[in-house]
């Protein structure tokens, strides 16, 4: 028995001398390993030592070879705070000539920028920039614009509507509109009204917003997406006026060479009404911006403008559309998508 226990001191010795060379991380752990491991000196070498000892020898070599045994471990975790403390190499390197990590504080994003982009270039043809509520009443999304209750771009089916059509009364409703259903903007066209309600002629507004629709997403249709407006009213404003304003953005926007195209079209609040195609080279074909026409009389009358008087004309386009079609971007979703590795690009 004094053998056994003596073999347990002579452990306790060789461990802690053992310790005090460990000089670091990879030195502990070679420690723990070789001692305290589920192989270790300590945890099983001692088990070993004790199944050879007699049963009446067994409490008194147990009781040796745990306290040896808490001894070492109290030991080691002593040794690892020392060298954490004293910065031993287990603590990672500080360079302090280091360059400093630059903190990330992103961009603006490129919708945003490129509705910037079209607000100052309109800006120095004389626009001033003009905004109004995403969400509308009946009368400045549709009736206003001359879009007869009959419509069909008024069917609950197209729109978000977020009162049902034709019950306001009572509740949050109400308090939002007095006599008229409310929906998320299907276009930027509504602004056309409001400017007219607080402004008289000469205008000449851009109108940057989100506009929303119930479209199935996909590579060119979001269920949200941003309109630039355009409105000018004044005396003797002609189709000449439209085309030629139209034309000098587009080739001070995307480049002289643009080529670019007018069809005519229909819209309720335009007459005549045309689209306007930009050819989009990289994808070699042509690629509609969106809308334009005179102000029909109608809409005139309804922003309390007399007609006979003043003419005007408008457009609407699409600030996605623009933004691909100057940037290069193949997919409209990529906008919503939140990709850094696209979004920092711009
Ligand atoms: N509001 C139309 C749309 O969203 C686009 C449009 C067409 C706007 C003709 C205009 C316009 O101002 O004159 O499809």
């Amino acid at each position: 028995m004094a053998d056994v226990l003596e073999q347990i001191d002579q452990l306790n010795a060789q461990a802690m001398a053992e310790l005090a060379e460990a000089k670091d991380a990879a030195g502990l752990e070679r420690f723990r390993i070789k001692y305290l491991g589920s192989n270790g000196l300590v945890s099983k070498g001692m088990m070993k030592l004790l199944a050879g000892v007699s049963k009446e020898q067994k409490p008194a070599v147990g009781q040796k070879a745990n306290s040896v045994k808490n001894a070492v471990s109290e030991a080691f975790e002593n040794r690892k705070a020392e060298l954490t403390a004293t910065g031993g190499t287990s603590r990672e390197f500080v360079d302090v000539t280091e360059p400093g990590k630059r903190p990330e504080v992103g961009n603006r994003h490129i919708l945003m920028k490129v509705a910037d982009e079209l607000t100052e270039l309109f800006g120095r043809m004389g626009f001033a920039v003009a905004t109004g509520p995403e969400v509308e009443d009946e009368f400045h999304n549709f009736v206003a614009l001359n879009i007869p209750r009959s419509h069909p771009a008024r069917d609950p089916l197209d729109n978000f509507y977020l009162t049902p059509a034709g019950e306001v009364k009572g509740g949050a409703a109400a308090a939002l509109s007095t006599e008229s259903p409310i929906l998320l903007r299907t276009q930027t066209s509504t602004v056309q009204i409001r400017v007219m309600e607080r402004q008289r002629p000469p205008i000449r507004v851009v109108i940057p917003g989100r506009v929303y629709r119930p479209d199935t997403v996909d590579a060119t249709h979001l269920f949200m997406f941003h309109q630039l407006e355009a409105l000018v009213i004044d005396h003797n404003v002609t189709m000449v006026d439209l085309k030629s304003t139209i034309m000098q953005f587009i080739h001070a926007y995307f480049g002289p060479e643009t080529k670019a195209r007018f069809r005519p079209s229909f819209f309720p609040f335009t007459e005549p009404s045309a689209e306007v195609d930009v050819y989009f080279e990289d994808r070699q074909k042509w690629v509609e911006l969106g809308g334009c026409g005179m102000v029909h009389p109608n809409v005139l009358k309804a922003g309390n403008i007399d007609p006979e008087e003043y003419s005007g004309w408008a457009f609407g386009f699409g600030i996605e559309r623009i933004a691909m079609r100057k940037y290069g971007i193949d997919d409209i979703r990529h906008f919503i998508e939140n990709d850094l590795r696209f979004l920092k690009q711009f």
